[in-house]
């Protein structure tokens, strides 16, 4: 379909670049399969959760009444995308995490009603699901140009492509999954790629009763214990391992000292775990864990601090009726 105000047709409405070819995603799982499982206690980043199979889990969760960070931030944005979209001003909307950019689309209609949308640039590190949801905002957005990048958001922020006024969003809670250094030196990485005046719009979840978070994080239906698993399943195909998934066991609890749900995988057994491809045996003792994500938790205080701390001014505060969760607007000075 050709678009009647931009006349470019489909193929030239979307360009997705990709800095994960198999050799740097096979190098940089290796090295970080390699680094994790030798330390003590035993550690993998979040990233390898998401191939096709975990972006689909992840997606299941997000429909769990159990996990309400995603209608809370929906309902957030529902009451707030007319302020966002005249405040920032923004013709072109960068979403790092993107996904399957369901929210994102409560922020694409505020910004196309103005007629102020141009493009739209999705960073994520699944490829699959930054394809298929390219696609369809495609067809529903006639008039916008999508610039995705394939990429990992710790190493390829340079690589978004330079705009006019911009609105980077970080959704989901991602930023919660940094441990307090990363995050500091990941909000200074995207800083440095604004300029004055851009705006920076960011989805924490709250501080809250621990019952319910330890819920949002162990649904009864074992989606998301699956989805934390789907990592074993990542090495057993990308580094030819031989991880037995069922003789590990989902666990998510609340760390009241640092304010954030540690979430592990638990080996019921003692066993060996052999990584043909990279020529390494890994034992693991009965009860051992391998910590796989945190997920922390916020105040107000704390985020304005923290972008304060990276040249940002915490412009906005909105939160949905029940207080659970927070969507804050910054500006770069
Ligand atoms: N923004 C969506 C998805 C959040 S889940 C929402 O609010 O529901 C986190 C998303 O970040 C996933 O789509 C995952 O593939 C992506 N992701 C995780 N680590 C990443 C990394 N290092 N670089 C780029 N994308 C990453
Ligand atoms: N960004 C999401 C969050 O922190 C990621 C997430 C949700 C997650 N549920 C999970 C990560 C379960 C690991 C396990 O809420």
């Amino acid at each position: 379909m050709t678009s009647p105000i931009t006349g470019l047709n489909q193929e030239q409405r979307l360009h997705i670049d990709n800095h994960l070819d198999d050799g740097y995603f096979d190098r940089a799982l290796r090295s970080d399969v390699l680094a994790g499982l030798t330390k003590t206690p035993k550690q993998l980043p979040p990233k390898w959760f998401y191939d096709d199979r975990g972006s689909d889990l992840f997606d299941q969760i997000t429909r769990l009444t159990e996990y309400y960070p995603t209608e809370a931030e929906r309902s957030i944005l529902r009451t707030h995308a007319g302020d966002i979209a005249a405040a920032s001003g923004a013709d072109t909307l960068v979403e790092l995490g993107s996904g399957t950019a369901d929210k994102t689309r409560v922020l694409l209609d505020a910004l196309s009603k103005t007629g102020q949308l141009a493009r739209f640039v999705p960073f994520d590190v699944s490829e699959g699901i930054l394809r298929s949801s390219s696609a369809e905002l495609l067809d529903e957005y006639p008039d916008l140009t999508i610039s995705g990048v394939v990429g990992d958001f710790e190493n390829h922020l340079r690589e978004i492509p330079l705009a006019g006024a911009k609105l980077t969003a970080l959704l989901g809670g991602t930023v919660g999954n940094f441990d307090p250094e990363a995050r500091r030196a990941f909000l200074a990485d995207i800083v440095a790629g604004m300029k004055p005046g851009d705006s920076f719009l960011l989805g924490t979840d709250l501080v809250k009763d621990i019952d319910r978070l330890e819920l949002a994080y162990d649904d009864p239906y074992g989606i998301t214990a699956e989805f934390n698993k789907n990592v074993l399943h990542v090495l057993n195909a990308r580094v030819g391992a031989n991880f037995v998934v069922d003789d590990f066991e989902h666990y998510a609890k609340f760390d009241t000292e640092n304010e954030w749900i540690d979430i592990r995988l638990k080996s019921l057994v003692a066993q060996e775990v052999r990584l043909e491809e990279l020529d390494l045996d890994i034992s693991f003792a009965e009860g051992e864990f391998l910590h796989t994500e945190i997920s922390s938790k916020f105040r107000r205080e704390g985020i304005a601090a923290e972008v304060a701390e990276v040249g940002l001014e915490l412009t906005e505060w909105w939160t949905d009726e029940n207080d659970d969760y927070a969507l804050s607007l910054s500006v770069l000075k």
